[in-house]
């Protein structure tokens, strides 16, 4: 879908978004999971020489956003997104925080210098693309990030949407369109990013009915027994891709899971 195009669909939908997305209770619980997962690994980051500065690309409503620019206030964090109905959102959601600004913009051409970003994170975002557009972001990320930078990635896991795929298919006779290049295969992001890429879940499928068993308690218990167990791994539904920047040296990169 071309930028025009999702500018209008979430100039519409936009107003919705959260509702739909993020109200049930198990969805607190991920938000939490996801912001700390991505805190904590910028945290890690060495950062003498660095610009001090995080890009999060189609950053919506600014729930990220909000989480990091609290977590690093000395730090310049930048929202870049297609819709001014998200930003609209995202702009009255960091309004107290004075480290934030927002672009309305593309994610393919960010109005910033080479090598001036410590960090780019994409939540609920890659998936928007095929595989040609995903591989023109990651250029773009990569003009970005400096020596020793870091992008932290959110995927879907594809056996969760594959079954939800076949069932859906089932359940409505006609095949949903999505489901290939919605849903890379580890080993196609440890391609599409180079070097080593850790993978953290951050959600798992079943968290709706942990919740109601457990509150957050039990949805982190089912999170950290998927992440744990053996084949424990089928039942993430979404995981961040983080890596450190790549060097195009095309070095092996590695598609097991390493977890925290
Ligand atoms: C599914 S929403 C995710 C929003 C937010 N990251 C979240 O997780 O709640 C996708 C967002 O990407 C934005 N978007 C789509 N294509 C874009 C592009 N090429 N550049 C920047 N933002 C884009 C949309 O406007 C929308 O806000």
């Amino acid at each position: 879908m071309s930028l025009a195009r999702y500018a209008a669909k979430y100039r519409i939908y936009g107003h919705r978004y959260e509702r739909d997305r993020y109200a049930a209770p198990h969805m607190q619980a991920y938000q939490k999971t996801r912001s700390d997962t991505i805190i904590t690994s910028i945290q890690r980051l060495g950062h003498q020489n660095g610009a001090r500065r995080i890009v999060e690309v189609g950053c919506g409503t600014g729930i990220v956003l909000r989480d990091l620019a609290a977590a690093f206030p000395d730090w310049e964090i930048i929202g870049i997104d297609a819709s001014r109905t998200m930003l609209d959102q995202a702009r009255r959601r960091t309004a107290a925080l004075p480290n934030v600004r927002l672009v309305v913009g593309s994610a393919d051409a960010v109005p910033l210098p080479d090598s001036s970003v410590d960090a780019i994170v994409a939540v609920r975002f890659m998936h928007l693309f095929r595989p040609s557009g995903r591989k023109r972001l990651v250029g773009e990320f990569r003009r970005l990030l400096r020596d020793g930078g870091m992008l932290l990635l959110e995927f879907y896991n594809r056996p969760v949407h594959m079954l939800r795929y076949i069932l859906l298919m089932l359940c409505m006779r006609r095949p949903p369109s999505t489901y290939q290049h919605h849903y890379p295969t580890r080993r196609e992001i440890v391609s599409l990013l180079g070097g080593e890429v850790r993978f953290v879940p951050v959600r798992a499928a079943g968290s709706r009915l942990w919740h109601a068993l457990g509150g957050d308690k039990g949805v982190q218990m089912w999170l950290e027994t998927c992440r744990t167990v053996p084949g424990g791994w089928l039942f993430v539904d979404e995981y961040i891709a983080v890596s450190g920047q790549h060097n195009g040296s095309g070095e092996a990169g590695t598609a097991r899971p390493t977890v925290r």
